[in-house]
């Protein structure tokens, strides 16, 4: 995609789209690590996830996480967040204002679970404490529960930037409004 350059919103729009779908199943896609910006109502805080699911029908986007995590907390209380994933090799930024829900039971969450337990990753939700307890050591102990959550991101709007040499271009999506340009 590297050098050629799409003059529409609508094909910005449809090419955004088909990145999003495939990064899930791509590790090597930059948009599969992004990074989730909440807040407590006070201070901003940040962290990398893994994007698990993008579905483009209902416009929801599915990270796993701890349900003791900080992030789940703030999630909880200010479901407002922001997925921020930029690409080197397409030279594009997309900010994803979402609304967050937190899924702790449920067929959805337990369809997932059942996969996800016949996995090493399983380990990272079976932890005796919660994540950011203070260690004695650096490999905390196993616990015998799950602590398995999904956190469903309901896109808001999208922010595009594209970086270029010919000149910045930034683009707002998905907000209930036509897509249209903006000063980058
Ligand atoms: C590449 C990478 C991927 C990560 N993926 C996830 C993830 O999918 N879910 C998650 O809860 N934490 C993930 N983490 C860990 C978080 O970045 C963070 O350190 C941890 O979840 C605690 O965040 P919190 O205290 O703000 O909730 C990932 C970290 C890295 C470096």
């Amino acid at each position: 995609m590297a050098g050629a350059r799409l003059e529409s919103l609508e094909a910005i729009e449809a090419a955004l789209w088909r990145e999003l779908l495939t990064a899930p199943n791509d590790r090597s896609h930059p948009w599969r690590t992004p990074v989730l910006a909440t807040t407590d109502g006070d201070v901003g805080d940040a962290r990398t996830v893994v994007l698990r699911e993008v579905d483009r029908t209902s416009a929801t986007l599915l990270i796993y996480t701890d349900a003791r995590a900080t992030k789940v907390s703030h999630a909880m209380q200010h479901p407002l967040g922001t997925l921020v994933m930029w690409s080197n090799a397409i030279g594009w930024q997309l900010r994803l204002r979402v609304r967050m829900t937190v899924i702790t039971d449920g067929l959805e969450l337990s369809s997932r679970w059942a996969q996800l337990k016949l996995t090493p990753a399983a380990h990272d939700y079976l932890s005796a404490l919660a994540p950011g307890s203070a260690l004695d050591s650096a490999l905390g102990s196993r616990g015998g529960r799950a602590y398995f959550a999904l956190i469903e991101a309901q896109l808001q709007s999208i922010d595009w930037l594209e970086l270029h040499e010919q000149g910045h271009r930034r683009a707002r999506f998905g907000d209930n409004q036509p897509p249209r340009w903006l000063q980058p």
